[in-house]
């Protein structure tokens, strides 16, 4: 709650956060931070100075502070933790920029020499030392804008009614497939495994509560090294009674439009820091084109892209692409490349998909699924479906994907007690960090990532 009480202005050498520095120009303050990187160019020293909120340049005049402070910036290492003092001024040549003129510092703790200097450095390094990575000006924008993403996604949901609605992360069965299963002992009850999604709960909470969403971690044991997967991943999982696919196709596009609105709104540092290209973002409005799975074959077919699959003397490519395949990057990238806006894919090869996606009751061999396929080639960001309402046809399910019968049985009782059409999605939130801040890969979109071959720090 601090930061939301407002700042008196007059209060002298009053302790301020560096984003809200252009609310108090000619007055004095108080910054309380660390060294980010020192110049000195004879008889002025110019500090950057970091408070996780922004970094702030200070100017320190040899002639005007006391000589101990002159000397004791001349002292600092970057990193030392320092408390400094002094009247915030505009800068005289930028617009919106502002300085400190420095005129007290207390070094709190003097920092050994820093492994992460400002020059370039290999990422396996930086990953060593993610959590000193972390406070470099890019990790800290990221981390900003990956806040306003969840923020905004609590405030819609709370706004629009649903009910947060925590699902276990100790399951004892797989919802999106059993390959992908981490397993631990649980006690005396054998193998627990941690959840892959919450989403067999939140059919619980819909029922019970009508719209409901899940916002937690979810665990996928994917020995993908790509840039799009990682191990522990954050998924934000609506589910809705009485929602059918299209209905949820009219939430998503709603609910993306809100959120990149808000980061747009209240990120704009941030991105600029990231140098994001924010006119992409600006065309985020819906409606989002709602293409079928065989309308995105043809874009694929017309284009040429094979499909390509792994053989043991090296790779196929096969053409046209194979009805019934899921897409890989290159798809991906390729079905969005004609659009400006996420792409909704809809209607997909029930094979393909997971085991609780209900049958279009115009063709049995399409599932009602939908991925939504974000902008600019970074491939899928949600993936939703209306679900199998019907017990027999759950059951039937159930026994086709070899899923243990009586550990399903809870889920049936959601079919057997009061069933109703409903549907809901799960969206990545790596996925739509990475998207939004433009990132080359999905590792700098969580404060500690985790991938098949790291798990330190
Ligand atoms: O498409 P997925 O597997 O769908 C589900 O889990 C459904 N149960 C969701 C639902 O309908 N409630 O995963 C949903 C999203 C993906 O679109 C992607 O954004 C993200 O989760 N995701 C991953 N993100 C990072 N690393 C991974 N290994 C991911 N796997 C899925
Ligand atoms: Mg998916």
């Amino acid at each position: 709650m601090l930061n939301c009480i407002p700042q008196k202005l007059n209060s002298y050498m009053q302790r301020v956060y560096i984003n809200k520095i252009s609310d108090f120009v000619d007055k004095d303050v108080t910054i309380k931070g660390w060294l980010y990187n020192i110049r000195s160019s004879g008889k002025l020293m110019f500090p950057e100075i970091r408070d996780g909120s922004g970094i702030i340049q200070g100017v320190v005049a040899k002639s005007t502070v006391p000589e101990s402070v002159w000397e004791d910036f001349s002292k600092l290492t970057q990193e030392s933790s320092i408390i400094v003092k002094g009247k915030v001024s505009k800068h005289p040549k930028k617009e919106n920029v502002f300085e400190l003129q420095i005129n007290d510092l207390e070094i709190i703790s003097l920092a050994e020499p820093y492994p992460i200097t400002p020059k370039e450095h290999g990422v396996e390094f930086l990953m060593d030392r993610r959590h000193l990575w972390l406070r470099t000006p890019r990790q800290v924008a990221i981390l900003r804008i990956r806040n306003e993403i969840i923020q905004s996604i609590r405030d819609y949901m709370y706004i629009n009614g649903f009910i947060l609605f925590d699902a276990p992360i100790f399951t004892p069965n797989a919802c999106e497939g059993t390959t992908t299963l981490f397993a631990t002992e649980y006690f005396d009850l054998g193998k627990a495994y941690l959840s892959q999604s919450g989403q067999l709960y939140a059919e619980a909470g819909a029922l019970a509560l009508g719209k409901v969403y899940t916002l937690g971690p979810t665990f996928r044991a994917e020995n993908s090294m790509t840039r799009k997967h990682i191990t522990e991943f954050w998924m934000m999982e609506p589910e809705m009674a009485y929602y059918d696919i299209d209905d949820n196709m009219d939430l998503i596009e709603d609910f993306l439009e809100y959120v990149v609105s808000r980061v747009l709104k209240n990120c704009a540092v941030e991105l600029q820091t990231l140098g994001r290209d924010v006119s992409k973002l600006e065309k985020v409005k819906k409606p989002f084109p709602r293409i079928t799975y065989d309308e995105a074959v043809e874009i694929l077919r017309k284009k040429d892209i094979p499909l390509i699959r792994k053989t043991e003397s090296g790779e196929e490519q096969i053409r046209p692409f194979p009805w019934g395949e899921d897409f890989g990057a290159p798809h991906e990238e390729a079905i969005v490349e004609d659009f400006e806006k996420p792409v909704m894919v809809h209607r997909w090869p029930a094979e393909a998909k997971s085991f609780y996606m209900k049958r279009d009751p115009k063709n049995p061999d399409i599932a009602l699924g939908v991925d939504v396929l974000a902008p600019e080639g970074f491939g899928e960001i949600i993936g939703g479906s209306q679900r199998e309402d019907s017990l027999a046809e759950l059951e039937k399910r159930i026994k086709e994907h070899k899923l243990p019968f009586d550990d399903f049985q809870w889920y049936l009782d959601l079919r057997r007690f009061g069933s109703v059409p409903h549907s809901g999605f799960g969206l990545g939130i790596e996925r739509m960090v990475t998207w939004i801040c433009n990132l080359e890969h999905i590792r700098e979109a969580i404060p500690f990532p985790r991938r098949p071959n790291r798990i330190k720090p």
